[in-house]
């Protein structure tokens, strides 16, 4: 499969080196927004570890979730510039839209620095958040 491919090329950017799990789980979360039971199979074979070795050191790290997050995303920037847009005061009305049905993540920087704060669902970028528009962004992702 093609997921089996882009695991195999993830390893075999990081194969060699030392200590190249967490470095190939790090991507593979990336890649996948998971490290699930498949991933893991090939990851603990190409290591030549045990799946039950890869799987200990999934669930003990908080960076890897053995599920992707169905719930739709909402990335918001909070670096620099967007922090002194704002964006940390606008940041409890977007968890707040959110609840549990939204995810709110933490970016940094889209590079729309100068029209923060910024926001990104899918391929959508916002610019120049207030109140208002964070939670009806969050309402309609
Ligand atoms: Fe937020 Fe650059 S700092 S877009």
């Amino acid at each position: 499969s093609t997921k089996e491919q882009k695991i195999g090329e993830i390893i075999a950017e990081h194969q060699g080196r030392e200590g190249p799990l967490l470095p190939i789980l790090h991507d593979v979360q990336e890649e996948f927004g998971c490290v699930d039971v498949e991933a893991e199979a090939i990851i603990a074979k190409a290591l030549n570890l045990s799946r039950a070795d890869v799987h200990g050191v999934v669930s003990f790290y908080h960076d890897y979730s053995p599920e992707a997050d169905p719930r739709p995303v909402v990335q918001v920037c909070r670096a620099e510039a967007c922090k002194a847009r704002g964006v940390e005061k606008i940041i409890e009305q977007a968890k707040a839209a959110a609840g549990e049905r939204v995810k709110i993540s933490t970016v940094y920087c889209l590079g729309l620095c100068s029209a923060g704060p910024a926001a990104r669902t899918g391929d959508d970028l916002h610019i120049r958040l207030d109140e208002q528009s964070i939670a009806k962004l969050v309402d309609n992702a």
